[in-house]
């Protein structure tokens, strides 16, 4: 019922040609995927270069921010339009990383996806506790504030195109990736939290995937789990090997 997703954070990596030799492998590696999303996320200089190695595949592009205005006087930002206009698909808001280096909070991030929504782009919402905050007990209180903070007063028609990435600080990035258990655990409390929020049709048709150090060794399982719907891969994603078979939940 829910399409699985796999997207591919590309963070800040790869130059423009890199990012459009690694696009062109990954469109022939995954031709025959029809069953699932692939979206990857390369950097803002790269984006409308890799939409054009993409026409007529179905691989996805998604940006990895965006600035909740159309245009401007926005010194240094990028609006939701101007990203459809480079051929977006999708546009990640929230990452942990904007979080604690640039300071982002949940109100900003909000009007991020209220225009994200408004532009016909497909948000990915990224929510997800800290070390210290998991180690305190608190991480249903983190995962509370951060998905009523952001999702704010969006309407449940607003949410169809919403996909909820959890992302563990502690996972990202440091090769220790969450239990299956674990992991399970955190998107069945998310979707609860829409059903609190929303209603039933809104938690069970909203797409929550995992994000923290996926690999191929560890995307089997943790797909397997019922309220996982995909995964957000950072540094496996810029591996054409690896990505492949993550999308294909191979070892
Ligand atoms: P890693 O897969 O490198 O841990 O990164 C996860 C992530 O931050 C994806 O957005």
């Amino acid at each position: 019922m829910r399409k699985p997703i796999i997207a591919g954070n590309w963070k800040l990596h790869k130059t423009i040609s890199e990012s459009c030799e690694l696009a062109t492998q990954l469109v022939a590696d995954l031709s025959d995927i029809d069953d699932i999303d692939v979206v990857i996320a390369p950097v803002f200089t790269a984006l409308s270069a890799v939409a054009e190695t993409l026409k007529g595949s179905s691989i996805q592009l998604a940006a990895q921010n965006c600035f909740p205005e159309t245009s401007g006087a926005f010194t240094g930002e990028v609006s939701p339009d101007f990203l459809q206009d480079a051929g977006c698909n999708y546009v990640i808001v929230g990452h942990s990383e904007r979080r604690q280096l640039l300071n982002e909070t949940d109100a900003f991030i909000n009007q991020k996806l209220l225009k994200v929504i408004t532009t016909g782009l497909k948000p990915i919402l990224c929510i997800g506790e800290t070390l210290q905050q998991r180690q305190n007990d608190q991480m249903q209180e983190v995962l509370r504030t951060q998905l009523k903070g952001g999702l704010g007063n969006l309407s449940a028609a607003q949410m169809a195109p919403m996909v909820i990435a959890y992302e563990p600080v502690w996972a990202i990035g440091t090769g220790k990736t969450a239990t299956n258990d674990q992991a399970q655990e955190a998107h069945r409390f998310i979707r609860n939290l829409l059903q609190q929020i929303y209603n039933s049709e809104i938690a069970a048709q909203t797409r929550i995937i995992y994000g923290g150090s996926v690999k191929p060794d560890n995307v089997a399982g943790l797909m397997q789990q019922e309220d996982i719907d995909g995964a957000l891969v950072g540094g496996a994603s810029l591996k054409v090997a690896d990505f492949s078979r993550i999308v294909r939940f191979e070892k």
